[in-house]
């Protein structure tokens, strides 16, 4: 099935994926990184989901299709390569980092070591629980290139470090941080590895063999194509019952008898009853979809648009590219001189172009480390073109020639 999508000369059928992605004829969509265009298959797979819900009833429905939604674990566990034991399915990368995060048996004094490109929500929870248990945290420098130093984390590590958390691709740029060079400096330890993977499942092949990592979270809507508000954690069974969730219910656990629960031996445990079960098949057909299209092509395919778009806002004057790293991924941050990005971004949704404009509150500490409070994000998919990168930038440089035009 893979092998149709694949042109002759082994690269990714781009008609083909446009034909089956019907946002492809109503916007120049760059969003990738906020929310991508689903394909047909994945809405018709909601839509049909629904439409048995509307005519058998919620419940029913569930026990009608109970064997392609139990699939979900396993299709996950092929996309990641771990067992479909290690995986919970819940409501968005957040919850999948939290669920992880707060269940960790942290002690008093315990140090945990985080990266530059670390996302807004993930810091606060480490804020909280610094006060909690008085945590001390250390930031992994980065390189002079941006990404997370694997030398100066070797430095760092002891005996102290209870946690590593790194995000793979930070929400800012397009910097791909070292994932599996950190896993092999925090394997030699005692530490937990966590690893937000939520930029990068769907664009980057991940594979948590290799990565080392404990945990990983990850959303559906982003570079995999799914529907909004469904997302997965992996949990390695290696430290599964290490870990106690910070919520439990009746399906995360059993009332065993009236004085006493007994919590699910499986990943499943970060998970709660109630769930969008139409999301859930939308979820597993974007995974296959993703899957069938091979994520290393995908990943050959972004990278040649995303440097192709750098080289080109690049030679725009006033326009000045803000990815870090060595590896760089299909998303492009950039600047206009004398233009905000907020307005930027207006004007592009004008022109039917969309785009995302990250703030410092949402990564700040990599954006104050570049000295940058604002940035317009591009975030490219395989099924956008070199066509329309052409026709994005000619529409960019409008604007940095008439600077300062909308305040
Ligand atoms: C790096 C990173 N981590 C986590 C998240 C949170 O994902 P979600 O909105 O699915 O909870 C985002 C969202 O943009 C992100 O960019």
């Amino acid at each position: 099935m893979g092998r149709n999508k694949i042109s002759a000369s082994g690269t990714i059928d781009v008609d083909r994926a446009r034909r089956e992605t019907p946002g492809c004829q109503h916007v120049l969509h760059f969003n990738n990184a906020g929310a991508a265009l689903m394909p047909e298959p994945v809405t018709r797979a909601v839509q049909d989901y629904f439409d048995v819900e509307t005519k058998i009833g919620g419940y029913e429905a569930h026990r009608m299709r109970a064997d392609e939604l139990e699939g979900i674990y396993a299709t996950v566990a092929r996309l990641i390569h771990c067992q479909p034991d290690e995986v919970a399915i819940v409501e968005n990368a957040t919850r999948a980092w939290d669920m992880a995060f707060y269940a960790i048996p942290f002690r008093r004094g315990d140090r945990v070591l985080a990266t530059m490109a670390e996302y807004a929500s993930n810091f606060i929870a480490l804020l909280q629980l610094q006060r909690k248990y008085d945590l001390r945290i250390d930031l992994i420098p980065s390189d002079e290139s941006g990404q997370a130093s694997v030398k100066a984390l070797e430095d760092m590590m002891d005996n102290s470090v209870r946690l590593v958390c790194v995000t793979h691709v930070p929400t800012s740029c397009g910097l791909v941080n070292p994932v599996e060079e950190i896993g092999r400096v925090v394997r030699q330890s005692r530490a937990f590895y966590l690893v937000d993977a939520c930029q990068s499942v769907g664009q980057i092949p991940v594979d948590v063999r290799e990565i080392g990592c404990h945990m990983l979270s990850t959303t559906s809507r982003k570079f995999l194509r799914g529907p909004r508000g469904v997302g997965f954690l992996y949990v390695s069974r290696e430290i599964l019952d290490q870990l106690e969730p910070p919520f439990l219910d009746l399906h995360a656990a059993t009332w065993v008898s009236k004085d006493s629960y007994k919590i699910r031996p499986d990943a499943r445990r970060f998970e709660n009853w109630e769930a969008n079960y139409a999301a859930r098949i939308g979820f597993k057909t974007a995974m296959e979809y993703a899957m069938d299209w091979e994520i290393g092509r995908i990943w050959e395919r972004v990278q040649h648009l995303g440097s192709l778009l750098r080289q080109k806002l690049s030679a725009i004057p006033g326009v000045q590219v803000r990815d870090l790293g060595r590896t760089r991924c299909g998303i492009v941050a950039f600047t206009v001189a004398g233009w905000n990005p907020v307005d930027v971004r207006n004007a592009l949704y004008r022109k039917n172009m969309n785009v995302s404009v990250v703030n410092v509150e949402s990564s700040r500490l990599d954006m104050e480390w570049q000295g940058v409070k604002s940035v317009v994000r591009a975030s490219l998919h395989y099924y956008n073109t070199e066509a329309e990168i052409e026709t994005f930038c000619e529409a960019v440089e409008q604007l940095a020639q008439k600077a300062g035009g909308i305040r």
